[in-house]
């Protein structure tokens, strides 16, 4: 629908629109004009950077943000020197919060050179009240500040804002609104990542997210299936299926439908050739979900499993719902089931009251299920959360011998993993010129495996079959075949 929309159409002097997402539309034509005249005032277009923390479900916002920004008629740019900086934030650990603070005082620099330049602050940590207080007292040069429950409401805060001499800031503490319908800019032609539903309700003892992210949405499957459809006939060939907990996906709805069953749908989707999706929660993860699987010619042979921990009393402790014993024979019944499916995984050490025995406990679930890869975190206290305030948080020294000895297990298994495909021939999804070497072009498998290859540009975004010849521990260099 919004490719129809044409902006300039849009009758500016009555009253904007209640309905969403017209009344959104509304505001974007206001702040075309508004941008169109500063633009012809300083004889050179606008220009906008927007720059993403965290994960994938923040990305694909980023790409709604971009994609307001651009039918506001900003011109989109890297480079932070812009006339506007939008920083789209994460919370999870405390370290991406630092990394924000950092750069702020960099943006604040910029801003002292060029006084019209606008600062945007969004995210996930935009829904912590202390993290407001902060920055309205100590960054008091931001301009727009919003959380995640009103990103659709962009244009009319954006608009807001450029109205405005005066900070602009609009928090909701929740919705169970779902706009569908708004304009955006995806990062590349081929790929493309799809929100299936928003929100968190599983309340890991750790976890902040469901606190900024609010209660489990799903979209209705109609407008997943036509939002595809609408992607392959662009040209999309991959798609991602994001949620934070993808396996209750369809739970809530007036008429309840499974993640399987959804999938079943997808796979119908003429044009598009894989797909994936990010994150399952082991405990909802159904032998129908691994059937679908098993039986479809798209789906990626890729599957992330956050284990967290293998000691069952830590993963108690974590409200994870599911013991070592559990987790370890859903694995097993993975491997068995597909054997060529790639586990990766999420896990944290140093959750309170943790020692090395239990660290041990999760080494050896490494070394049964032979993750291809893993993602090693330190547990990071976040204010709200049940964990934060448990006794026995865990002294450094613990966390960094556990992580040290951990991290060596996961790459060793994960090297093994990797070393298997090994003189294999297989499909890979040419993504990019490689960075380093433009001889050579960059493809992903199935499996997530990346392998570097001699090609060109005309490759991008088209599947190949690749040679695997030289293994580099997580990445191969190979030939097309
Ligand atoms: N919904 C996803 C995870 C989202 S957060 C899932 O449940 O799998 C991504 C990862 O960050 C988590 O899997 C966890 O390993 C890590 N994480 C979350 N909170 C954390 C914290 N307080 N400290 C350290 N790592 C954390
Ligand atoms: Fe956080 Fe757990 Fe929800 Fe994942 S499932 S987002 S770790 S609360
Ligand atoms: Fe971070 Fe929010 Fe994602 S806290 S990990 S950006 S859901």
């Amino acid at each position: 629908m919004y490719n129809e929309i044409d902006l300039d159409k849009i009758d500016l002097s009555s009253e904007p629109p209640r309905e969403e997402p017209a009344r959104q539309y509304y505001y974007m034509a206001k702040c075309r004009r508004h941008v169109k005249a500063e633009s012809e005032r300083l004889g050179r277009p606008l220009f906008a950077a927007v720059r993403t923390f965290g994960c994938q479900m923040n990305a694909r916002d980023s790409e709604k943000l971009a994609g307001i920004l651009e039918s506001a008629g900003y011109m989109e740019t890297d480079r932070e020197e812009a006339d506007l900086v939008i920083y789209n934030t994460c919370t999870v650990r405390d370290n991406a919060n630092q990394r924000v603070y950092g750069r702020l005082g960099v943006l604040n620099g910029l801003k002292k050179k060029n006084p019209h330049m606008k600062i945007v602050l969004c995210g996930c940590m935009m829904q912590e009240q202390s993290v407001i207080e902060k920055i309205r007292k100590s960054y008091r040069f931001v301009d727009l500040i919003f959380g995640t429950h009103n990103i659709f409401k962009f244009a009319e805060l954006l608009f807001a804002m450029l109205e405005s001499d005066r900070p602009v800031i609009d928090i909701w503490e929740g919705t169970d609104q779902i706009v569908e319908d708004l304009p955006i800019e995806r990062k590349y032609p081929f790929k493309s990542g799809i929100n299936i539903m928003f929100g968190c309700n599983n309340f890991c003892s750790y976890c902040i997210v469901p606190y900024v992210r609010g209660r489990e949405r799903s979209r209705a499957p109609q407008d997943i299936l036509n939002e595809i459809k609408k992607l392959a006939g662009d040209g999309v060939i991959e798609i991602m299926l994001l949620g934070q907990n993808v396996n209750s996906y369809g739970k809530n709805l007036e008429n309840p439908i499974s993640f399987a069953q959804l999938l079943k749908e997808v796979e119908k989707i003429e044009g598009i050739e894989r797909i994936r999706f990010m994150t399952s929660h082991p405990k909802d993860l159904s032998d129908e979900l691994i059937q679908v699987m098993k039986e479809s010619k798209k789906i990626c042979r890729h599957l992330h499993l956050p284990l967290q921990s293998g000691s069952t009393p830590i993963l108690q402790a974590m409200n994870r719902r599911y013991t070592k014993e559990q987790y370890l024979a859903l694995a097993e019944k993975i491997r068995r089931e597909i054997p060529d499916m790639a586990i990766t995984t999420d896990i944290i050490v140093g959750f309170p009251g943790e020692t090395m025995e239990d660290i041990e406990e999760t080494i050896d679930v490494v070394k049964k299920v032979q993750y291809d890869n893993a993602f090693t975190f330190i547990y990071s206290k976040r204010t709200g959360t049940p964990a934060a305030s448990m006794p026995n948080q865990v002294p450094e020294d613990v966390v960094k011998k556990g992580f040290d000895k951990l991290l060596k297990t996961v790459q060793e298994t994960a090297k093994a993993r990797t070393a298997l495909l090994r003189g294999r021939i297989l499909p890979a999804l040419v993504e990019e010129i490689n960075a380093q070497d433009d001889t050579l072009v960059t493809g992903r498998l199935s499996n997530n495996t990346i392998v570097h290859f001699p090609g060109e540009a005309s490759l991008i975004g088209k599947i190949v079959n690749v040679r695997l010849k030289e293994c580099h521990g997580f990445y191969y260099l190979g030939e097309r075949v």
